[in-house]
C-alpha cells in the first residue's frame, strides 16, 4: 500500500517529524524547488464539506509541485446519488494519482484508501483534522521557537476533530495538551480509552484551570461542520469559553493565540483578540501550504 495520511492516530511520530522538518525547508525554497514530486500526476481533492484553506492550500501546493489537481464536490459524483464508496474508489485508482478527501466517517476514507490503492490524505473528517495540526506544530515552532515542552491549551467544543488530532500529537510528541471544556464537550469515553493516560495531558472543565499558564492558547469553531442543528445549544452551552481578554490574562504573558479559522467572532473569540493576534493566526492559515506540501511530499516518497 501507498503511504497515507489517515489519522495522526495511525501516524507514527517519526512522520510527525520527518514532515515539520520538511515544512521549514519547503517554506524557505517555495518558488525554487529543486524537485517538483508530483510532476505527471492528477490529483482528486473529493471534498464533501466546505473548505477554504485546506481546499486552496492544497490545490495550490499540488500546482507547485508539478502536479494537477481535480476539484471533485462529491455532490456532482455519481457518489452523491448513491454509488457506493469501494465502487468509486476503484475507478479513480485506475486514472489518478492520489487523493485528498473532506468528508464526514472516518471509515470512508479508509475504505477509500483501501479500495483505491491510492495514497489518501484526510482533509478533515469527523474525527480528526491531522493535516491541521501538523501544520500549527509548524507555526508554534516559528512562533516560539520550538514546539517541545510547550503548554497547548484547546478552549472551546473539546469534542470535535481538531482536539482529537491535537490529542494524538500530544501522545506521541514532547509537549502538554490541555483540553479545556466542559464535561459534555470533553473527548468522547471511547476516543479516551484508545489514547490511555499519559503524563503530558489534561482534561480542565474550569476556563480558568484550563488557561493557567499555556503557552500557547488555541480554539476552533464551536459548532462544527455536520453540527448546525445544534448551534443555539451550543453556543449556550460553551459561552464561558470564550477566548476573551480576561481569559488570556490568565495564559503566560505574551502567549500565543491560534485559530484554525474559520472565525465567529463573538462565538469562541471576541474581534479584539482576534485581531490582536491576526498576525500569527493568519500565519498559521499560511502554513497550511507549506505543511501540506510536506505530507504531500513524504506521502509520494514512501
Ligand atoms: N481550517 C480549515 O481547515 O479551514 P477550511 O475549512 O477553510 O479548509
Ligand atoms: N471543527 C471544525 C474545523 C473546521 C476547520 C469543523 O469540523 O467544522
Amino acid at each position: 500500500m501507498p503511504r497515507s495520511l489517515l489519522s495522526l492516530e495511525s501516524l507514527p511520530a517519526d512522520a510527525m517529524l520527518e514532515i515539520l522538518a520538511s515544512s521549514k525547508r519547503l517554506k524557505s525554497e517555495r518558488g525554487r524547488h529543486a524537485e517538483h514530486p508530483l510532476r505527471h500526476q492528477c490529483w482528486g481533492m473529493i471534498f464533501t464539506k466546505s473548505s477554504t484553506r485546506t481546499r486552496v492550500s492544497f490545490e495550490v501546493g499540488i500546482r507547485e509541485f508539478g502536479g494537477d489537481p481535480l476539484f471533485l464536490s462529491a455532490n456532482d459524483l455519481q457518489l452523491g446519488r448513491g454509488e457506493p464508496i469501494r465502487d468509486t474508489a476503484r475507478v479513480m485508482g485506475r486514472m489518478l494519482h492520489g487523493a485528498v478527501i473532506r468528508t464526514y466517517a472516518q471509515s470512508d476514507i479508509e475504505e477509500f484508501a483501501l479500495f483505491s490503492g491510492l495514497p489518501v490524505i484526510n482533509a478533515l473528517t469527523d474525527d480528526e483534522h491531522p493535516c491541521q495540526i501538523l501544520c500549527d506544530l509548524f507555526t508554534i515552532g516559528e512562533r516560539l521557537g520550538d514546539w517541545r515542552g510547550k503548554t497547548i491549551a484547546f478552549l472551546g467544543d473539546g469534542s470535535c476533530n481538531v482536539p482529537a488530532s491535537w490529542l494524538w500529537a500530544a501522545r506521541k510528541l514532547d509537549f502538554t495538551l490541555v483540553i479545556g471544556a466542559p464535561e459534555k464537550y470533553q473527548p468522547s469515553a471511547a476516543l479516551r480509552a484508545r489514547l490511555g493516560t499519559a503524563p503530558n495531558i489534561r482534561y480542565e472543565t474550569d476556563p480558568a484551570t484550563a488557561v493557567r499558564g499555556a503557552d500557547v492558547v488555541y480554539t476552533d469553531v464551536w459548532v462544527s461542520m455536520g453540527k448546525e442543528e445544534q448551534a443555539r445549544e451550543r453556543v449556550d452551552e460553551l459561552r464561558d469559553w470564550q477566548v476573551n481578554d480576561a481569559l488570556l490574562r490568565l495564559a503566560r504573558p505574551g502567549a500565543l493565540v491560534l485559530h484554525c479559522l474559520p472565525a465567529y467572532r463573538g462565538q469562541e473569540i471576541t474581534e479584539d483578540v482576534l485581531e490582536a493576534h491576526a498576525d500569527a493566526i493568519f500565519q498559521q492559515a499560511e502554513n497550511r501550504l507549506h505543511g501540506q506540501k510536506a505530507v504531500l511530499a513524504w506521502c509520494v516518497a514512501g
